[in-house]
C-alpha cells in the first residue's frame, strides 16, 4: 500500500515540501505520496489525528503549528523537547513521536554544503524567536566556541540563552552592544519577510566567513546586502537548510538518506 505523508501549515501556498519529498522518493523508487494540508488555525490537532487515523505515516509541520505539534506528541525527542517545537511527526505503533530537524539541517548546510567548519567558531544570531531556539542545540553539538544572541527585546534573548546556557557559552545582548566580528552571522529574525533588516552593526561582519539568511527565496535581502557591503566572504539564504531538514525527516521516516545536492540546485534562486 502506498504510504502517506504530508506537510501541515497555514498558509501553505508557497510550500516546496511536496516537490522536495517527491524528488527524494524518486531517488529510491519509494511507494509514497506527500500532500500539502492547510489545516484550520484552530483545528491542527484534530486534522493531524484524522490524518494518522486514515493511515498517514508521518508529517512535517510549519508555521503556525510547530509548538502545537510538540505539545500533542506522545513522545518528544530531544531537539523538539529543547525548543518546545516540532517540525516533524512520525506515527509508530499507535504513538505520535515529535522531532525537530531545522537546527541539524542548518548545521549540515553550513558545514557540508558551504564547507565552513563550526568547531571553535564564534557565532552571532540576530533574533531570539523560534528559529534561534531551534538551532542552538545542534550548533553547540558542532563544537562552536561561543554564541551571541542579539535581539531588539533583550529579555527574550536572555530567556533563550538561559534555556541552553548550561550546555555551552551562550550570551544575550542588544544590537548596540556588538563590538566585535563573528565567524558566522545568521539572520534568524522575521525582518526579511517584511523587507526589513535587523540593526546588526557593520563591525559584526569583520572576519565573517559566512552570513546566512534563514529565510528562503527572498533574493538578496537587506541583511545579505549589509553583510556583503561589509566584507562577508560568503552569503547564503535558507534553501540548503530547507532541503537538509527535509532529508533528515525523510531518513527518519523511510530509513534512507537522500542526495540533497540536485534538489538544492533545483530550488536555488540566485542571490541578486
Ligand atoms: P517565532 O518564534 O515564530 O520565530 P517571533 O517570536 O515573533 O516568532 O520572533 C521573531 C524574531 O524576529 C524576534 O527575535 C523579533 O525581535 P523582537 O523579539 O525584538 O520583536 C525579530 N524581528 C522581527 N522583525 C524585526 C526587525 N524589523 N528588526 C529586528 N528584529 C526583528
Amino acid at each position: 500500500m502506498t504510504d502517506r505523508y504530508a506537510v501541515f501549515g497555514n498558509p501553505l501556498s508557497h510550500t516546496k515540501s511536496p516537490f522536495i519529498h517527491a524528488a527524494f522518493a524518486a531517488q529510491f523508487g519509494e511507494d509514497m505520496t506527500y500532500e500539502a494540508i492547510e489545516a484550520p488555525v484552530d483545528g491542527f490537532e484534530a486534522a493531524v489525528r484524522a490524518f494518522f487515523a486514515a493511515g498517514g505515516k508521518g508529517l512535517n509541520v510549519t508555521v503556525p503549528f510547530k509548538v502545537a505539534a510538540e505539545a500533542m506528541a506522545d513522545e518528544a525527542l530531544e531537539a523538539a523537547n529543547i525548543c518546545g517545537a516540532s517540525n516533524c511527526l512520525k506515527f509508530e505503533n499507535g504513538r505520535i513521536i515529535a522531532d525537530n530537524f531545522d537546527g541539524v539541517g542548518l548545521v549540515r548546510d553550513i558545514e557540508v554544503n558551504f564547507g565552513v567548519e563550526l568547531k571553535g567558531k564564534r557565532m552571532l544570531f540576530a533574533g531570539a524567536g523560534g528559529a534561534t531556539r531551534g538551532a542552538l542545540g545542534p550548533f553547540l553539538e558542532a563544537g562552536v566556541a561561543e554564541i551571541w544572541i542579539a535581539n531588539r527585546t533583550i529579555d527574550k534573548a536572555e530567556a533563550v540563552a538561559q534555556l541552553l546556557g548550561p550546555r555551552g557559552s551562550i550570551h544575550a545582548c542588544g544590537y548596540n552592544a556588538i563590538d566585535r566580528g563573528f565567524d558566522v552571522v545568521l539572520n534568524a529574525t522575521s525582518a526579511s519577510l517584511l523587507g526589513e533588516c535587523p540593526p546588526v552593526p557593520s563591525i559584526a561582519f569583520e572576519g565573517t566567513t559566512l552570513a546566512y539568511e534563514m529565510v528562503y527565496g527572498k533574493g538578496k535581502t537587506p541583511f545579505l546586502r549589509l553583510a556583503e557591503a561589509n566584507g562577508a566572504d560568503q552569503i547564503a539564504d535558507g534553501v540548503g537548510m530547507l532541503v537538509e531538514q527535509a532529508a533528515l525527516a525523510f531518513a527518519w521516516w523511510r530509513g534512507k538518506r537522500p542526495d540533497t545536492a540536485p534538489v538544492i540546485e533545483a530550488l536555488t534562486i540566485p542571490l541578486q
